[in-house]
């Protein structure tokens, strides 16, 4: 077996202490698949006093710039300091794995230029969509993206259909940690938004800036509109959506009118779907967990996986490609879509 590969992991919370775990308990299984084992050598958290861990607490400036590592996992979260870590890990020839999504949404395809980075748990935790997108799609042409991608607005409005008011759906997905005690990211759909521009620049190799994107979110729905809408044979989703349309793509999030028969119709709580319209391979759907720490590590780990077999970083590179580009033109979706927006 070759030698170990080491490990620098930015952030012990939900997703980073599920990845802990699943190195630890699951070591013999990792090593089996990365053909050597991967070695957690050292953790950056931000109140590591007296606190125990899995490894050495260090501080965060001084681990991603640890000679013996080859990687290092932000799982911090957020732009600032995560960016400052990982441009630093990455002049220091370390390769990154991330879950950040606001991060590769933002700064991205600049970043990628800079070394080996991989983010397969930044869009739908533990769908393999990025690397379908990257590798098993490369030599296809994507002509729309459509999907779930937010996990607690959909449970939202699924209580919301349920006779919930959205204060009080809101406040019990609060309640059982779903939802942020700040909500905005997901009710005022950033979160899809910085997912759906990910997908779009891996899907149509075009540079997609995600602040332009319209962003419609869930606050502003009534209770009664999903109730009228379950009577006339609907169901309400906050739908994802992007397509290429000759020169331009279209994209927006907002709340859609799916027909209850429909396949999105029927993903219910903090599921994720993605259904990927492709020129040559035919309309492939993905479904699976949304989020979740066990799933968002799952996803962490196969790029980990990855990274220590020396496959190449397909997604990172593909990004990276993008950075001279100009910004792609982003105008919302046309009357021509499928899902008619919630009025
Ligand atoms: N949770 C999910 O289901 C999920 C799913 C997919 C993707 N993600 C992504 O995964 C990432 C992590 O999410 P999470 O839910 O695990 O977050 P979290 O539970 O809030 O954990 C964040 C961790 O980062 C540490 N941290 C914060 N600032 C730091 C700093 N300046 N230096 C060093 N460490 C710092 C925190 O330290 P302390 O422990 O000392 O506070 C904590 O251990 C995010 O990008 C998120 O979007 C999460």
């Amino acid at each position: 077996m070759r030698a170990p590969y080491r490990i620098g992991l930015l952030g012990l919370g939900h997703v980073g202490g599920a990845l802990a775990r699943r190195l630890i308990e699951d070591g013999e299984r990792v090593a089996s698949a990365a053909g050597r084992p991967i070695v957690l050598d050292s953790i950056a958290v931000a109140r590591p006093e007296g606190r125990t861990a899995p490894a050495s607490l260090v501080p965060a400036d001084a681990l991603v710039k640890r000679p013996h590592l080859d990687a290092i996992v932000e799982l911090i979260g957020g732009i600032d300091p995560a960016l400052t870590y990982i441009c630093s890990a990455l002049q220091s020839g370390l390769e990154v794995i991330t879950a950040n999504k606001q991060l590769i949404a933002a700064r991205g395809p600049a970043l990628a230029q800079l070394g080996p980075l991989r983010f397969e748990a930044s869009v739908a935790s533990a769908i393999p969509i990025v690397e379908t997108l990257a590798e098993t799609l490369a030599a296809d042409r994507i002509n729309s993206l459509i999907g779930i991608l937010n996990g607690t607005t959909n449970s939202i409005l699924d209580a919301m259909a349920a006779g919930a008011d959205y204060a009080d759906a809101l406040a019990d997905a609060q309640r059982c940690g779903l939802a942020e005690a700040d909500p905005s990211a997901d009710v005022d759909a950033h979160d899809p938004a910085a997912k759906l521009a990910i997908l779009g620049m891996l899907g149509f190799r075009r540079r997609i800036e995600p602040s332009q994107i319209e962003r419609v979110g869930i606050r502003g729905l009534d209770q009664r509109q999903l109730v009228a809408a379950r009577e006339r044979g609907f169901v309400v989703k906050l739908i994802a959506a992007a397509s290429m349309t000759g020169p331009g793509i279209e994209a927006d999030v907002r709340p859609r009118l799916i027909p209850d028969d429909a396949p999105l119709a029927r993903v219910a709580g903090a599921m994720n779907a993605i259904s990927v319209d492709a020129a040559y391979a035919g309309t492939l759907v993905l479904q699976g967990p949304g989020a979740g720490p066990d799933a968002a590590a799952s996803a962490v780990l196969a790029d980990l996986i990855r990274a220590a077999r020396g496959t190449p970083a397909s997604a990172g590179a593909l990004l990276a490609s993008l950075a001279d580009q100009p910004v792609a033109t982003i105008t919302p979706l046309g009357l021509q879509t499928p899902f008619p927006a919630v009025p």
